[in-house]
């Protein structure tokens, strides 16, 4: 009997190096895109596909992604009292999406590691883990495309993205079985930031996945790896390869937008590209930013 996914997990203690120095006291997953968080937006990504049960995965430094996810009852009456309703419900919905709950991960010792602390809220369940720094153009149903193939085949799903041969090294990389193209492929091997000459393909991991509960035993068992880390990957490896239990292993190839916000470059990408088509904003700034890249770039 197939067990119906309903929690995901969303891993946000890292340290944000590359965002130095705003990350040093505010997380890079409170950092604004356009008009919310970036947090919010995975956020609303699992509940969209039907996880209203989310485990936000911090440390140190992160109590503001709490907040935000939290009443705030002194901001709520002072804009009922002004009768500002719109500003009301926007500060309402980051705080009923889902049902949210903390883990701490005390050191960041990986994205393996964040993960297995989520063990004891999973339990025996198949779950999800959206990286809490990743964000999927909001309009693409990436996540709940992979629940159905994780419902149909079992075992574990991750996406993956096709990106230039030479900016593999930057990822997880995976070596795939070939499939007709309606279907997942199945995933045969994965190889974390391999060099652009040792990599099986020009598919890299992105920061969705759905897992099977088996994977908590195989990360207990996964030494650290890379950067003396407990890498996720290394443990999706040995299920991918028959090493470890946990079934199979698909992939889902991702043609959409995606941004990794703890990257700058990628970070300032997703605040225009989102900043263009917001509801209020987006036909005034695309015009300014027009006239801006005719006359100024
Ligand atoms: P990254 O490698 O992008 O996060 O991890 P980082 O370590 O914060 O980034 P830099 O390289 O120092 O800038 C991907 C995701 O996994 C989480 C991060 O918060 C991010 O959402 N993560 C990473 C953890 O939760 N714990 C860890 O130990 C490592």
């Amino acid at each position: 009997m197939t067990v119906t996914v309903r929690k995901a997990v969303i891993p946000a203690a890292g340290l944000g190096t590359r965002f130095l120095p705003v990350t040093k006291a505010t997380p890079k997953e409170m950092l604004p895109v356009v008009d919310k968080p970036a947090i919010q937006y995975v956020v609303e990504e699992a509940a969209t596909a039907g996880l209203f049960d989310a485990l936000l995965v911090t440390g140190r430094n992160k109590r503001a992604l709490e907040d935000h996810f939290d009443r705030n009852h002194e901001l709520a009456t002072a804009l009922a009292d002004k009768g500002d309703m719109a500003r009301l419900a926007a500060i309402e919905t980051s705080e009923e999406l889902a049902k949210i709950h903390y883990v701490r991960q005390g050191d960041p010792r990986g994205l393996g590691h964040a993960v297995l602390c989520a063990a004891a809220h999973i339990g025996a369940e198949p779950f999800a883990v959206l990286l809490g720094d990743d964000l999927i153009d909001p309009r693409d149903p990436l996540l709940t495309e992979m629940l159905e193939v994780q419902q149909e085949y079992g075992g574990c799903v991750i996406a993956l993205t096709e990106v230039d041969p030479v900016a593999v090294s930057r990822y997880g990389c995976a070596a795939v079985s070939p499939a007709k193209p309606s279907e997942p492929v199945r995933v045969t091997d994965l190889v974390e930031k391999p060099a652009p000459d040792q990599a099986p393909s020009n598919l890299a991991v992105i920061g969705r996945y759905v897992l099977a509960p088996e994977i908590f035993d195989v990360l207990r068992a996964t030494p650290p790896g890379r950067g003396g880390e407990i890498q996720l990957t290394d443990a999706i490896r040995n299920v991918a390869t028959g090493a470890a239990a946990g079934g199979s292993v698909h992939g889902v190839i991702f043609r959409g937008s995606r941004y990794d916000t703890g990257d700058r470059s990628e970070y300032l990408q997703a605040v225009v590209r989102l900043a263009c088509k917001h509801e209020d904003l987006g036909s005034q700034f695309s015009d300014w930013l027009k006239k801006f890249a005719a006359t100024e770039i």
